[in-house]
């Protein structure tokens, strides 16, 4: 259940493409109680904002799901810009495809579909803005791994860094993805390459900026 805040934040994130909204219902009818893994409305308001602020040439998207965030983030590709979404699981690719359609964004964003520890270091491009989305219990693996394809003065934007507040608990959960966000935390933090800060916005998103 939603709570107030969320609720308030919610009737605020203002229109978005109604193929988003189209895209939720679906996930929602294929994809069940998995449906919460998806941006929703208010991070997907955030990456929109924050594609279009960046105007990037080039995006990579690491776990794609159905399609949300990499049809949110496209909204700010420079004109031939590309978004290069990766994920392992080919199960929503008919739903990923056809909201991509739907979006018009079907010359714009590229899906490459395997494990994406073996996917990125396959890649020759460089970005504008990495969003890493994937397994959390690998979140170091695809900071390391992206890191150099990162331009100087891009992005990385990790998503679920607060992980439900575990990360704050006295004592964390021992548990192998709370562990591994609070070492991702750790390794963002202590990374003098980059500077970063984490946006308490729904699950908690680290905005890290390459120097
Ligand atoms: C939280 S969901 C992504 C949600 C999506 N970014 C959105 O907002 O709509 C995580 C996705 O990462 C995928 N995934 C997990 N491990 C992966 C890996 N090693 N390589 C590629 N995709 C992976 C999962 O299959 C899942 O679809």
């Amino acid at each position: 259940m939603n709570s107030p805040l969320d609720n308030y934040l919610y009737d605020h994130a203002g229109e978005l493409p109604q193929v988003l909204e189209w895209l939720e219902n679906e996930t929602l009818k294929q994809a069940g109680h998995h449906s919460k893994m998806l941006a929703g409305p208010v991070l997907g308001r955030f990456l929109i904002e924050f594609s279009k602020l960046v105007a990037p040439a080039r995006i990579l998207e690491i776990g794609t799901f159905t399609g949300y965030s990499a049809i949110c983030l496209a909204q700010g590709l420079k004109s031939d810009g590309v978004l290069d979404a990766l994920e392992k699981d080919e199960r929503h690719l008919s739903l990923i495809k056809d909201g991509i359609e739907r979006a018009g964004l079907t010359s714009k964003i590229n899906l490459h579909f395997g494990d994406a520890k073996e996917l990125i270091p396959q890649i020759k491009e460089e970005y504008d803005i990495v969003f890493i989305d994937a397994n959390k219990r690998e979140y170091c693996s695809y900071y390391n791994l992206a890191f150099n394809l990162v331009k100087p003065g891009g992005y990385i934007l990790a998503d679920n860094v607060l992980w439900y507040g575990k990360v704050i608990e006295e004592t964390p959960p021992k548990d192998a993805q709370t562990q591994e966000i609070l070492r991702f935390n750790e390794m963002v933090k202590n990374d003098r390459r980059v500077s970063g800060f984490i946006l308490p916005l729904r699950d908690g998103l680290y905005v890290i900026r390459k120097l």
